[in-house]
C-alpha cells in the first residue's frame, strides 16, 4: 500500500483494496471468476478490442470460457456457446436459424418443451413448424421446401427413444443447403459423433451428464462452420445468454469424473434393461441394445455406447398398475431429468409422441450410480406390488 492509499478513508478502501493475498498458489481447480463489469486497461482497449478481449460479464468470464472450450474440444466443435439451461440452448439454436416466414422441421419424438417452443413463440414469430417421422432418414428430402431454414433432430427421441439416421438426414439437407441441428444430450457429445454425421449444430443439456449431480442447470450450443458459429454467437450476444461462473465451476468439476460416470451408468443401465427384458409384465424395452428400440440397427452402426436412460412399456397392465408400480419404487425417485447419481422414474399421461397408444403404459427410467442389483431388487418388489390388485 502506498502512502497516498493509506490516506484514503475506510469506505473508499473497502471498495478499492490494494492488498491481495495472491502469492505463489497453484491449484488443480479452475478458478471461479465472478464479474459483471470487466475493467479495461485503457480507452484504446475499449475502442479497439482484440478478438478475445473480455468486455463485460455477459459475454463470458474466464471460468465460462474454459468450460466452453472444453465442451468444444470434447465434441470436436469450432465454437461452443453456453446457455443457462438445456432448454435455453435449444431456444438459442432455433432462434439463431429461424426467421419470420420460414419453415422448420422437428421430429415427432422431440423433447416436449422444444415442441412447445415451436408451437408457441416460434409460431408467434411467423415460423411454421412441420412435425416429421423421426425414422424418416433420407426421406426427409420430400419435406424440405424452398423456405426450410432448419432441420431439427433429437437422437434418441425423448422418452420414446427413437434413434435417427442423422447421417442420411444431413446428406439430404446438404443437397438443399439446409442446416441441421441436433439435441445431442443423450450422447453427451461422446457416444455419438454428431459432427461426423454432418450436423452444423449440436445442442446439449449439460444439466445431465456433465453436471452429473442434479444440482445445476446448463446448456451448450456447439457449432462447426463459420456461418453456423456466427449465427449462434450473434443470437447469444443479442439475447444476453449468460451462465453463472459458480455453475460453470461445478460443471468443470463434473467433467473430471464425466467419462467414468458415463461408462459406469451405461453399464448399469444395460444390466437393468437386460433384466427387465426377462420379465413377463414388460412388453417392450426401449433401450438401444434391445431390438424393441426404434433405430436399434442405427445405434449399432453409429454409436459407441449407451447412456443411463431408457423406457419400458407394461403393455398388459392398465394405467393404475403403472402408477402403483412407480409409487412403490423406493430407490428410483419420481422426478424429471436424468444423468445424475440418483436413479429416477417418470411416467406420462398425454404423451405427444409416435406411440400414443402405449404412452400411458410407458415408464421412463434413469439408472443412477446405485448398485444395479439393488435397483433390480427395487424394480422386482414394485412390480410384485403393482401386479396384485
Ligand atoms: C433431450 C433433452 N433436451 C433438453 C433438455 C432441457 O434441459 P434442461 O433441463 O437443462 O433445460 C432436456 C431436459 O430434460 C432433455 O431431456
Amino acid at each position: 500500500m502506498t502512502g497516498r492509499d493509506k490516506e484514503k478513508r475506510r469506505a473508499t478502501r473497502l471498495i478499492h483494496p490494494t492488498d491481495y493475498a495472491s502469492g505463489d498458489f497453484s491449484s488443480l481447480a479452475v478458478p471461479t471468476y465472478r464479474g459483471s463489469t470487466t475493467v479495461f486497461p485503457s480507452m484504446s482497449a475499449v475502442d479497439r478490442p482484440t478478438e478475445d478481449q473480455y468486455r463485460y460479464g455477459i459475454y463470458g468470464t474466464p471460468t465460462a470460457r474454459e468450460l466452453a472450450l472444453r465442451i468444444a474440444a470434447i465434441e470436436g466443435a469450432d465454437q461452443t456457446i453456453l446457455a443457462p439451461s438445456g432448454l435455453a440452448a435449444v431456444s438459442l439454436a432455433l432462434l439463431a436459424f429461424c426467421k419470420s416466414g420460414g419453415h422448420l422441421l422437428v421430429p415427432a419424438s422431440a423433447y416436449g418443451p422444444t415442441r412447445e417452443l415451436a408451437d408457441g413463440l416460434l409460431k408467434d414469430l411467423g415460423i411454421e413448424t412441420e412435425i416429421y417421422d423421426p425414422m424418416a432418414g433420407s426421406e426427409i428430402a420430400n419435406l424440405i421446401r424452398e423456405d426450410t431454414q432448419l432441420i431439427w433432430c433429437e437422437s434418441p427421441g425423448s422418452i420414446t427413444m427413437e434413434f435417427q439416421d442423422v447421417a442420411a438426414i444431413c446428406a439430404a439437407a446438404k443437397a438443399r443447403k439446409v442446416p441441421v441441428a441436433i439435441d445431442n444430450t443423450y450422447g453427451a457429445g461422446v457416444l455419438f459423433d454428431a459432427f461426423a454425421a454432418g450436423v452444423d449444430v449440436s445442442v446439449q443439456a449439460l444439466t445431465k451428464y456433465q453436471g452429473g449431480h442434479s444440482d445445476l442447470l446448463m446448456g451448450s450450443v456447439s457449432t462447426q462452420g463459420e456461418d453456423a458459429s456466427r449465427r449462434v454467437k450473434r443470437a447469444a450476444d443479442q439475447l444476453g445468454m449468460s451462465v453463472s461462473p459458480d455453475d460453470c465451476s461445478l460443471v468443470l468439476r463434473g467433467l473430471k469424473t464425466f467419462d467414468l460416470r458415463l461408462r459406469h451408468l451405461g453399464e448399469s443401465a444395460r444390466t437393468v434393461a437386460d433384466w427387465l427384458a426377462t420379465q413377463d409384465a414388460v412388453s417392450a424395452v426401449l433401450h438401444p441394445a434391445h431390438r424393441d428400440c426404434p433405430g436399434h440397427d442405427l445405434w449399432k452402426r453409429d454409436w459407441s455406447g449407451s447412456a443411463s436412460l431408457f423406457s419400458i412399456i407394461f403393455g398388459r397392465w392398465n394405467r393404475d398398475q403403472v402408477v402403483r408400480f412407480v409409487e412403490a419404487l423406493e430407490l428410483f425417485k419420481i422426478g424429471y431429468s436424468w444423468g445424475g447419481a440418483n436413479s429416477l422414474v417418470m411416467t406420462y399421461h398425454g404423451l405427444r409422441r409416435p406411440t400414443p397408444e402405449t404412452g400411458p403404459l410407458l415408464v421412463r427410467l434413469n439408472v443412477g450410480l446405485e448398485d444395479p442389483q439393488d435397483l433390480i431388487d427395487d424394480l422386482e418388489q414394485a412390480m410384485a406390488k403393482a401386479a396384485t390388485r
